[in-house]
């Protein structure tokens, strides 16, 4: 049996050639983070970098790393116009004029993770671009209007998750250092019984959001009339990937500590991404339930949102709390 590649699937696909570039690029870089993620301690990737970024946080080595890589292979890729990170104050347009697409990432997800040999990512939004020359007004597009989503989970196995808006498609990392189709039509079971949430968090939570997560913790003597199993990887990579495998719930919402902050995680370079996979593989991906975090018009570029996507039914359940 011949094993597809991500080569042929992206080659195969209806879509434009620079796109195709674009997926080639960003599909190579994260090979090649995957290297240096399992070199570890021996491939100078642990620690911090004694950097602090844009949004306030101690940047690790690996942060800065996979920054870097992403960053100057994406705009030496002609179909690039320019590229927005997690890791960057500013957008980046690329010298060249040519380009179509906007990308923005986050280059390595689940940073806490780094340096206890535990699983991380990388997460990749496409947009395209209004203009060859862009600014950061280009990038402020809602995620409905993504072209392509992707992951990788640095884990026991390295994978790529895809969707170009025709289904999830995930790809393992050979020793070769070859993506190989593994995982066809990837799809989000609608019920379950596992829900992923930092429950360190509880006290400082809304009253709804406190009530629906304790009847999920009365399992079958409550009100839901079944038991729930918990999961926490603290890399929203890795709780998603098992929520796209067997289904599940994942919530980061919105907590009392910083009332003016609207929740942790980041629209353009988590939210997005993470929703148009969510979306394609049949769950939902809100911010409360209700509000499709693709419909949302971003307003600055390093915005965050309170989250909690996944199997359909529990999202609705969760709205109903
Ligand atoms: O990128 C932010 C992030 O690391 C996510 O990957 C993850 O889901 C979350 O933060 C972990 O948050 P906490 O530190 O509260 O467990
Ligand atoms: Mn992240």
């Amino acid at each position: 049996m011949t094993l597809a590649s991500l080569d042929a699937h992206i080659a195969a696909l209806d879509v434009a050639d620079g796109l195709k570039s674009v997926l080639t690029v960003a599909a190579r870089t994260c090979a090649e983070i995957s290297d240096v993620v399992a070199g570890g301690a021996l491939a100078g990737a642990l620690g911090a970098s004694g950097q602090i970024n844009v949004q306030d946080e101690e940047q690790k080595k690996l942060d800065v790393m996979t920054n870097d890589r992403l960053t100057q292979a994406l705009l030496a890729c002609p179909a690039v116009a320019g590229v927005a990170s997690e890791e960057m104050d500013e957008v980046q347009p690329a010298s060249n004029t040519a380009g179509d697409y906007l990308v923005l990432f986050d280059p390595l997800d689940g940073s806490s993770n780094i340096d206890i040999n535990a699983s991380v990512g990388t997460i990749v939004s496409v947009l395209k671009s209004p203009t060859p020359t862009p600014t950061e007004a280009d990038f402020m597009q809602a995620g409905r209007n993504q072209v392509a989503a992707l992951y990788a989970l640095y884990g026991p196995q390295t994978m790529l998750v895809l969707t170009t808006g025709q289904g999830v498609r995930g790809f393992t990392l050979s020793s070769d250092g070859e993506w190989i189709l593994t995982h066809d039509a990837i799809a989000v079971s609608k019920d379950t019984k596992e829900f992923a949430i930092n429950m360190s968090n509880l006290r400082h939570w809304s009253e709804p959001v406190q009530t629906y997560v304790g009847d999920l913790l009365k399992g079958a003597d409550g009100p839901r009339g079944k038991n729930f199993n918990m999961r926490w990887v603290a890399a929203m990579v890795a709780d998603v990937h098992r929520i796209l495998m067997r289904g599940g719930v994942f919530f980061y919402p919105w907590d009392r500590r910083e009332p003016n902050k609207p929740g942790k995680l980041r629209l353009m370079y988590e939210g997005n991404p993470m929703a148009f996979l969510i979306e394609q593989a049949g769950g939902k991906a809100t911010t409360d339930g209700v509000e499709a975090i693709l419909d949302i018009q971003p307003e600055h570029l390093h915005q965050r949102i309170p989250v909690a996507l996944g199997s359909a039914n529990e999202i609705d359940a969760f709205a109903s709390a």
